[in-house]
């Protein structure tokens, strides 16, 4: 079977000092050389990233999409708080993006199903920029089949863990400052959210209600500077969908116009379009492929 891939996109640059070369210089025209420019010094500021000095919390880190965001979201000059259940996974990538971004990142290790931890979390973490809730579990089981406490376990981690974390963050948004622009969430639901597929009644309500979360919650908040927004993934090349049989797969590949799948990197692009376009609230952002029109 192919699997399609395509390069990830390049990110805008993050704040640094360079010198510039003899080669550079040479390209310029002779009277530019001659004038200000070359009077200048050598090391001038690049432009800073996207989301320098923020502060980004971001669920379900260790791996996936959510480790796509932080990545990204590094890159881009934040500061991100990776939020998991596994210390290990969440160090591994935490020392990636100190190492590769030289800022400091933090961990917080807890389930996002627990109100407590999400309490004590709050008395820790005392500034909020951005949120990106990608903690999410699938299993996919038919409905008269699964266990009730599996049930339960989708809809507290999909729906309650990602609500309680807004309301966490949305409350120290508000205590912040009092400017227009006080932060944004980013909340991830699924195309199964929108419509049924097989096997996956508990996730769909879950991810359905992830979208309802967010259009009430931007309803509410919006008018005191917090913006929040969900994105709507089809299928993303992750943990998640490797666990997909080889005929589901071969099935959903088909029924992409793409072609593919999509990549957690794609996600973690619309994440930064989102955390950065000031006007972005209540977006119900789509990024399936156009699998959503067929
Ligand atoms: N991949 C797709 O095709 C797809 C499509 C649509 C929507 N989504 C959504 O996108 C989000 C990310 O999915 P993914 O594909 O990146 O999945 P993934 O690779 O399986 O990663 C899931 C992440 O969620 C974390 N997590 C799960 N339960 C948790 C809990 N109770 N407390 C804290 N963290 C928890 C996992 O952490 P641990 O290391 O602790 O397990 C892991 O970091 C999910 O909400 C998923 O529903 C994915």
């Amino acid at each position: 079977m192919r699997i399609f891939r395509i390069p990830h996109i390049q990110s805008i640059p993050r704040a640094r000092t360079f010198t510039a070369s003899k080669a550079l210089l040479q390209d310029l025209p002779h009277s530019t050389r001659a004038g200000k420019l070359e009077a200048k010094p050598s090391t001038e500021k690049l432009a800073p990233g996207a989301l320098a000095g923020k502060v980004a919390i971001i669920t379900g880190a260790s791996r996936g999409i959510g480790a796509a965001v932080a990545e990204r979201f590094a890159k881009e000059g934040a500061r991100c708080i990776l939020v998991g259940r596994d210390k290990d996974r969440l160090t591994k990538v935490r020392d990636g993006l100190v190492s590769e971004y030289e800022t400091t990142h933090g961990l917080a290790i807890g389930d996002v199903r627990d109100v407590e931890w999400w309490k004590e979390f709050s008395k820790k973490h005392k500034q909020t920029d951005i949120l990106v809730n990608a903690a999410g579990i699938s299993p996919s089981s038919t409905f008269v089949r699964t266990d009730p406490d599996l049930l339960d376990e989708v809809v507290r981690t999909n729906l309650t863990g990602t609500m309680m974390a807004c309301r966490i963050v949305a409350r120290q948004m508000m205590a912040q400052s009092s400017n227009i622009d006080r932060g944004c969430i980013i909340n991830i639901s699924s195309l199964l959210g929108l419509r049924g597929g097989r096997g996956s009644v508990a996730y769909s309500a879950s991810k359905a209600g992830v979208i309802g979360l967010t259009t009430a919650l931007a309803a509410e908040i919006g008018r005191v500077g917090i913006r929040v927004n969900v994105i709507v993934p089809g299928y993303i090349e992750t943990d998640m969908t490797a666990a997909m049989t080889p005929e589901a797969r071969s099935e959903a590949l088909n029924a992409i116009p793409a072609k593919r799948f999509g990549q957690a990197s794609e996600v973690a692009d619309a994440a930064v379009f989102l955390a950065t376009n000031r006007y972005a609230n209540n977006c119900v952002l789509n990024l399936d492929g156009g699998l959503s029109a067929v």
